[in-house]
């Protein structure tokens, strides 16, 4: 037998950011023991990466808002892929749950009058984003950090899992190893949550850190889960493009929240030329309208560089294509303009975007409040992932439970800013109390240590595989495969590139097979990034297999030789990913979930 070293909870949960974090809260509340896995050292997550707010229809500077209208515009965002269930859920619990972190600590930015600031956000009808400047889910994962630390939750920092174990059907265990040492550890449970974000290092340019190989996706999908519309991966519109070095780190949304303007290398508003149907009788035709809105005027009609992501990402794209994009590949996103209408704005820049300020003075040595940004799409986010019940939060696996990013579901085709951070509260909080309800109906499971045996050994096989002579090395095909998904399945797609990356990958499956890592166990990230190649390359595959499936544009997905929307046979289905009989990945279409009669009517109404 290996050695490893072994732990007990009722219930585990994988992944330590907001959505961990919440569902870990919420279990241990209900009187159960939690346990919680992280890669990174606990407080590094992506969450801080939505930076801009979360959510949550408080009404506090608009009092027309409330949830059905947050519902209705969470659904137009998604193209109605959505499942209507948990959109209305999230639109109904955001606000209890803002106001649950703030009562754990969370400071918020304050309206005059002392209450929650809410700021404009693309595809949001009114002021909705509670934030704290431009590090709300940075504030967000340190109040929960301070919250969580006190109920009594054991964390394990810096474990990578490799497999989740099973008795029969049901999910009863995790397996992985430790960064530092190299040491194997098995986590018992009776329920696991799986809580670790997204896919965003399968792409070149990406606004997620190394953790994020989709190894929630791949981890569900080994153990039987269905992954559902793995195709709708998020291109943030505003990443920064230079210097190199910091390609792809996220530009907040929240500088168009705050009235920061897209321009081209002729320094023309190209966000003017080209509005979506859906979205026309709520955009403005004029500047000084767009501006008016973003100062919070009721009547006026919100900026066309408020669009939804997917659409102001392919804007952007365009101009670049047209060759009217910045020195650097990118176009300019301006702020510092908005000195021509507020006497104050360069203390009001700073107030409310300080970490972009920070940002673009170190990293670029652009001062925001004077000059203009260079910004271009980065990787974001994946709508796709996990398919969960809407409820309850669990998979198609008994006692796999999943939540937050690498759950799919809330968002549709395409998720509007925001409502990730408060999506990992309502669903953190959802997956955490039935999780823990399962784990007190369910007996302990009993864990096949051959089975262990097994996994010990294929983790190991690069050690015994590694010679000088031998092929491309882990980092060399995580490097092509990136290109790979960047340049054959990125924002713009067509059948024939994703066919060549479906080629490519079975090309780097093959690699990964026989790659080795020179070294030992002790911290060895080239044996680390070894066994994130299988995580990677699971997601990326079912990207681009879902991707060739959906024979229409979509949201986040769009077809070059499929340009528009199909109103018919695809507005009415998501793809299901999953693994067949001989481990081969499969593919299917599933109706949608149909909505209410309630919920007809809600959006009938919004329109
Ligand atoms: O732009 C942002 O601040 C990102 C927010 C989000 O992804 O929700």
């Amino acid at each position: 037998m290996p050695e490893f070293k072994a732990y007990e909870h009722d219930v585990l949960i994988i992944g330590a950011g907001g959505a961990g974090l919440s569902a870990a809260i919420k279990a241990s509340s209900e009187g159960v023991s939690v346990g919680v896995v992280c890669k990174s050292l606990l407080g590094k997550a992506h969450t801080v990466m939505a930076e801009g707010g979360m959510a949550a229809s408080l009404g506090n500077v608009d009092d027309r808002d409330n949830w059905r209208v947050h519902f209705a515009d969470t659904m137009r965002g998604g193209q109605y892929l959505n499942n209507p269930q948990m959109a209305e859920l999230h639109a109904k619990e955001a606000p209890d749950r803002v106001n649950e972190l703030e009562s754990w600590g969370a400071l918020f930015d304050r309206t005059p009058d002392g209450k929650i600031l809410q700021r404009n956000f693309g595809g949001h009808k009114y002021p909705r984003l509670a934030h704290v400047g431009d590090r709300t889910g940075l504030e967000m994962i340190r109040t929960l950090q301070d919250h969580g630390i006190h109920q009594g939750i054991d964390f394990h920092m810096e474990v990578a899992i490799i497999r989740l174990l099973k008795d029969g059907d049901r999910v009863v265990g995790a397996f992985g190893y430790d960064r530092e040492k190299g040491r194997f550890h098995v986590f018992k449970a009776k329920a696991i949550i799986m809580a670790t974000g997204g896919i965003g290092r399968a792409f070149r340019v990406t606004s997620n850190s190394w953790e994020y190989t989709g190894d929630g996706h791949a981890l569900a999908y080994d153990a039987g889960a269905e992954l559902k519309d793995m195709e709708f991966v998020q291109f943030h519109p505003t990443g920064m493009v230079w210097p190199p070095s910091v390609k792809g780190i996220l530009v907040t949304e929240g500088v168009r929240g705050e009235g920061g303007i897209l321009t081209n290398s002729e320094g023309r508003r190209f966000m003017f030329d080209d509005i979506p149907e859906l979205y026309v009788s709520s955009t403005a035709d004029n500047p000084e309208e767009g501006w008016r809105y973003t100062q919070g005027d009721r009547d006026a009609r919100r900026p066309p560089e408020l669009l939804t992501r997917d659409h102001v990402a392919r804007c952007i794209v365009k101009q670049i294509k047209e060759g009217k994009g910045s020195p650097h590949g990118g176009v300019y996103l301006d702020i510092a303009w908005i000195k021509e209408k507020l006497p104050n704005a360069e203390e009001h820049i700073k107030k409310k975007l300080p970490s972009m300020y920070h940002q673009f003075i170190e990293l670029a040595g652009i001062d925001i409040t004077k000059e203009v940004m260079e910004v271009g799409p980065t990787t974001h986010y994946i709508m796709g992932g996990i398919s969960v019940d809407g409820d309850t939060q669990i998979s198609t696996v008994p006692g796999l439970f999943a939540c937050g990013e690498c759950a799919a579901g809330l968002h549709g085709a395409n998720r509007l800013g925001g409502n990730s951070l408060s999506d990992l509260l309502v669903f953190g909080n959802r997956a955490g109390r039935f999780a823990a309800h399962f784990a007190e109906e369910h007996g302990e499971g009993t864990i096949d240590e051959a089975e262990m045996g097994r996994i010990v050994k294929e983790a190991l096989a690069p050690f015994d595989r590694y010679d000088d002579t031998a092929g491309d090395g882990a980092y060399q095909i995580q490097s092509a495969l990136q290109d790979t998904m960047q340049d054959l399945v990125g924002i713009v797609r067509t059948q024939k590139e994703m066919e060549q990356a479906l080629e490519k990958i079975q090309e780097y499956w093959v690699q990964a097979a026989k790659v080795g890592v020179p070294g030992n166990r002790e911290y060895n990230p080239g044996w680390h990034t070894a066994l994130d190649l299988h995580m990677l390359l699971t997601v990326s595959e079912a990207v681009a297999r879902a991707g060739i499936e959906r024979k229409e544009s979509r949201g986040a997905h769009f077809r070059e030789d499929f340009p528009d929307k199909d109103p018919g046979h695809f507005a009415g289905v998501n793809s299901i990913v999953s693994k067949g009989p001989d481990g081969e990945m499969q593919i299917r279409e599933e109706a949608i979930i149909p909505q209410t009669a309630d919920q007809k009517q809600i959006i009938e109404e919004m329109q």
